[in-house]
């Protein structure tokens, strides 16, 4: 038997429909907030993940999905390419392509699907979606203002409130500019040097290359060694440390609760100034970051473009789901009406009438002439459909129709029109209870 490839899985009904719910209410928040949605292709080149995520990271170091594409001609050079493992490198690729500088302050938001070689458990796949927004323009656009963290971490807020998600917390930090995260960098470097022979080789490796990315590391007996470690709060300049007060300021105005944590340095080297995440208590394990994101002031001109700070956010929607699948069981849609159709030519008097039936927004499962009238109840049971409509030759010719409602037994006989008010006043009266 051919399976789903390890790290990958299909999403099934009825837990589609909480996918659905989900993303609805997403897009009307994002509506609300003014963000309009953006679509990059699934994969890019892969210098452009290099140059923005980074080299030293796990995420390009051993994550990536990445194939040379050689060219269809002897003339098409080949390149090399990659599955997105993240979306923000994208946009702002796309950003600098379409020049959206034009456009002034650009609110963006994407949903999709993410690819990551990591060792798949719950909550962690190798194919995973992202819901996420970026901020982006430039900075006479009001880009590089604390109000957008703050408006991004308050709709945050909102969204995790209106979607039902208990017991979150907003980790909170600022990873400072790159001349902060210089001097931080050195003195990680100092205070590295003489432990880092203790410590697992990736560490060993990050200690020289890229200090900050100790960090990431998961390793237990590393983390009494990286809890002494000096902290980027400690390295922060004036404007960075006013930007990030007035981040604070805002956000306890308008009520939205946080931790600081000035552990929290993020995966991805585009990061500056405010960085967080956003965890769930208990139903995730270790996997308890279900969003994060931050500022990252320089990756455009990173990429080559021009100066265009920036703010986003993804959230991780398998673990959205996961967290949400765990509170409230998810409902199976059900059929309104399952018609069956009895005998010889029933088939295009059934489809007449589920057309008409589907036009006034009710939700109708067919039949088949052929069904027995036992076969059509037991699949409308099965369904659990709330009436069984019987279209038979009688039926079509005295122009009414048997309608039994599957709860209460009870059996009424209706003209078309008497139907379908019939159905929409009592499903309706269903549906308010
Ligand atoms: P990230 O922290 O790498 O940030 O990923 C964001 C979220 O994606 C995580 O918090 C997690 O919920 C989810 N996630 C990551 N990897 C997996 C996985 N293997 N399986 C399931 N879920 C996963 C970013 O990707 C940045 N682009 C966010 C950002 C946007 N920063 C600024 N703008």
């Amino acid at each position: 038997m051919i399976k789903a490839v390890r790290g990958t899985r299909d999403l099934l009904p009825p837990e589609t429909g909480l996918w659905n719910f989900v993303e609805a209410k997403v897009r009307e928040v994002m509506r609300a907030y003014n963000f309009q949605e953006i679509r990059t292709p699934i994969f890019e080149s892969t210098e452009l993940f290099a140059r923005s995520v980074g080299e030293e990271t796990d995420i390009v170091s051993k994550e990536m999905y990445t194939w040379e594409d050689r060219g269809r001609a002897e003339s098409d050079k080949g390149q090399s390419l990659t599955l997105r493992p993240e979306n923000t490198a994208g946009v702002v690729r796309a950003y600098i392509e379409h020049k959206l500088w034009d456009r002034g302050l650009n609110k963006l938001y994407y949903i999709g699907p993410q690819f990551r070689r990591e060792r798949p458990q719950k909550g962690r796949y190798r194919q995973f979606y992202q819901i996420g927004a970026e901020v982006i323009g430039p900075s006479t656009a009001g880009s590089e203002s604390p109000a957008r963290d703050a408006e991004i971490l308050e709709m945050l807020a909102t969204l995790l409130d209106c979607l039902g998600i208990k017991g979150w917390t907003l980790q909170l930090n600022s990873v400072g500019c790159p001349a902060d995260r210089a001097r931080f960098n050195a003195a990680l470097k100092e205070a590295l040097a003489p432990v880092a022979a203790q410590m697992c080789e990736d560490c060993q490796r990050r200690a020289v290359t890229n200090p900050l990315r100790v960090f990431d590391c998961k390793v237990p007996e590393d983390q009494s060694i990286i809890e002494k470690l000096p902290r980027i709060s400690q390295f922060l300049d004036e404007a960075c440390r006013k930007h990030f007060e007035e981040v604070q300021a805002i956000l306890k105005g308008v009520g939205v609760p946080f931790t600081l944590n000035d552990r929290l340095v993020r995966g991805l080297d585009y990061y500056t100034r405010t960085a967080f995440e956003f965890t769930t208590e208990g139903t995730l394990g270790a996997q308890n970051a279900i969003l994060g994101g931050g500022r990252y002031d320089g990756l455009s001109e990173a990429l080559g473009g021009p100066a265009a700070p920036g703010i986003g956010f993804a959230i991780g929607e398998d673990r959205l789901v996961m967290s949400l699948a765990e509170s409230a069981p998810v409902v199976a849609q059900k059929p309104d009406v399952y018609i069956a159709p009895l005998g010889a030519g029933m088939n295009v008097e059934a489809a007449k009438l589920a057309r008409q039936l589907r036009s006034e927004d009710l939700i109708v499962e067919l039949g088949d002439e052929t069904f027995r009238l036992k076969k059509s109840f037991d699949a409308a049971a099965k369904l659990g459909a709330r009436f069984v409509l019987i279209v038979g030759e009688n039926e079509v010719k005295a122009g009414t129709f048997a309608l039994k409602n599957q709860e209460t037994g009870e059996q009424v006989s209706l003209t078309r029109e008497e139907l379908i008010a019939y159905l929409k006043k009592i499903l309706k009266k269903a549906d308010n209870h």
